[in-house]
């Protein structure tokens, strides 16, 4: 497959674009300060939180798992059974617990994963999502691929 080039200028911070790349749904999201700070600290309820096991780009080993922290890009297919989070950047909704710092959440089984796609303790996911390989194009250009 090709890569796919997006243009994320249009991202307003706390929102997500989605694109295709080899016909698999990919996520960009713009995250806050707030959020970046949240990653940093909330921690204990992670599986994986340095990302330990390989499921990204040795350039995005590292607490936001991205090359510039404000952007998260990540393939939204759940590391279960291959379904599609959903995107709840809220932050702690009753039906997903005093924990949640906003993320993702997978209606199928019930997984979690917060705005650095990693996946909580406690649910069927074993992984943190997959985090494609893509590098800036320029400030406002990111190429997945
Ligand atoms: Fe996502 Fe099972 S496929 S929790």
């Amino acid at each position: 497959g090709a890569p796919e080039e997006a243009d994320i200028s249009k991202i307003e911070p706390g929102a997500l674009l989605r694109v295709k790349w080899r016909g698999k749904v990919c996520w960009i999201v713009r995250r806050t300060e707030e959020t970046l700070k949240n990653l940093k600290e909330n921690t204990d309820h992670l599986v994986d939180p340095d990302s330990e096991v390989p499921q990204q780009p040795e350039y995005c080993k590292n607490y936001h798992r991205s090359i510039k922290p404000e952007y998260l890009i990540a393939v939204g297919i759940c590391t279960h059974l291959g379904c599609s989070p959903t995107y709840r950047p809220d932050i702690g909704p009753a039906d997903l617990g005093a924990d949640w710092m906003g993320g993702f959440f997978c209606p199928c089984h019930g997984s979690k994963f917060d705005l650095a796609a990693r996946v909580y303790k406690g649910v069927p996911a074993p992984t943190n999502l997959v985090i494609p390989p893509h590098k800036y194009l320029s400030d406002t250009r990111v190429l997945i691929g």
